[in-house]
């Protein structure tokens, strides 16, 4: 069910990617299909503890490097129907949650704030580091350490095939 979703969406995925991600859930192969191959953007992401909530931190080495698209949750390691906990704290002229319903489309549980995209068809410079919080929900930790998964993609006028560069930034480690 969720390949065929994905399928799906993904005929979507060129128009309406402008203003927020059509997908809420993602895999490598998916996004090849859909976008060709991934490209060494220089995008990191930095997770550090603090208090009962992290502090996810989006960089890149490159601080004038820019940045359109970006589709960011937390799974347990290698899990894909359930997104957890809730990101606050980000800027909001900018992130936006994806649209809860495609991620039922896409047979994916959790708050609408679990799953968060990007708002608008700009560049945006990672400068110095975009911050979110995210704070788990009680019990999401039970079974041990959890992982985060960032896509950037680098969508701009100068690609009008459609097929922004993107990278999968390896699964980050969300500690207990
Ligand atoms: C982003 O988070 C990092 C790590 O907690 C912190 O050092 C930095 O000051 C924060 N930046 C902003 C703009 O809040
Ligand atoms: C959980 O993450 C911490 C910090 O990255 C690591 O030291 C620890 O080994 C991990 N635990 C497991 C069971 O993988």
């Amino acid at each position: 069910m969720k390949f065929i979703a994905i399928v799906a969406s993904l005929v979507a995925l060129v128009s309406s990617s402008k203003n927020g991600s059509p997908l809420c859930y993602y895999d490598d192969q998916t996004m090849q299909q859909g976008m060709g191959d991934p490209a060494p953007l220089g995008y990191s992401v930095k997770v550090s503890k603090s208090g009962g909530s992290y502090t996810v931190q989006l960089l890149n080495q490159d601080t004038t490097a820019v940045y359109q698209g970006l589709l960011m949750f937390v799974t347990t390691p290698g899990g894909t129907d359930s997104h957890l906990g809730s990101f606050t704290s980000y800027d909001t002229s900018k992130f936006k949650n994806v649209n809860p319903s495609f991620c039922s489309n896409d047979g994916v549980s959790g708050l609408a704030s679990a799953t968060i995209t990007h708002k608008n068809p700009y560049d945006y410079a990672v400068g110095h580091g975009n911050n979110f919080t995210w704070t788990p929900n009680s019990g999401d930790f039970s079974n041990g350490n959890l992982s985060l998964t960032v896509i950037v993609s680098a969508f701009t006028p100068d690609q009008p095939s459609g097929r922004p560069p993107w990278q999968h930034i390896p699964e980050v480690v969300v500690p207990k």
